[in-house]
């Protein structure tokens, strides 16, 4: 059990920030989001990341998030929200037109809805990591940057070794607001490789 309303939790409702989750990016990004930047963020409900995000890319960025559930309004002017399944072929194209340009930077915060059945569970996150990298080949400049959730599990070296096949550098990193006993770790990938002329 862990308790809810811990210290991450209170000082996000004090800052008028949409989720304790804000602080894990404010940890994370180290430099990745910067002025003027475009930004995709996966998994974007409630808004936290998208608070962060808003405020690094400042007033000529855009930042357009995707989640399942619908958000309400932020009433910031850099960013856009598309309610979609990320899974979805279509999600992807209204991401590609609301950017209005190749990203610089993909966020993904993708957590599955657990069903408590370990081998479903873990089988889940790795398919939203996996989308994660598909909208990186589908939609990020060459150079740009990811910062990904991924839990330590018996797919992680996997997935690992192929973020590092496909950028520059690749460090993994533990956000001092992540729960006690998660699994989960990020992503943190700088310098993303250009595609082979001849890959697809
Ligand atoms: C941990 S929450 C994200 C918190 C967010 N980063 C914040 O700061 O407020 C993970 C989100 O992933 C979303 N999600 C999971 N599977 C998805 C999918 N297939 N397509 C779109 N969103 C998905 C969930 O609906 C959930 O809101």
């Amino acid at each position: 059990m862990y308790e809810r309303k811990d210290a991450f939790y209170r000082e996000a409702k004090a800052r008028g920030l949409r989720s304790r989750a804000a602080f894990k990016l404010e940890d994370l990004d180290r430099r990745v989001l910067r002025p003027g930047d475009r930004v995709v963020d996966l998994g974007c409900w409630p808004g936290g990341w998208l608070q962060v995000a808003a405020r690094r890319v400042g007033d000529r960025g855009r930042v357009v998030g995707v989640d399942l559930r619908r958000l309400d309004p932020l009433g910031l002017a850099a960013v856009r929200v598309i309610q979609g399944d990320v899974a979805d072929p279509a999600t992807l194209a209204r991401v590609a037109e609301a950017l209005e340009g190749p990203a610089d930077v993909v966020l993904s915060d993708l957590s599955p809805q657990l069903s408590g059945i370990r081998e479903r569970d873990e089988a889940r996150a790795t398919e939203l990591v996996r989308l994660a990298l598909s909208f990186v080949g589908r939609l990020l400049r060459p150079g740009g940057s990811l910062v990904c959730k991924i839990f330590m599990n018996a797919d992680y070296p996997a997935l690992l070794a192929e973020t590092r096949s496909r950028f520059g550098e690749v460090t993994t990193a533990r956000s001092q607001a992540t729960r006690k006993g998660s699994a989960e770790l990020y992503l943190i990938a700088r310098g993303l490789r250009a595609a082979p002329l001849n890959s697809s």
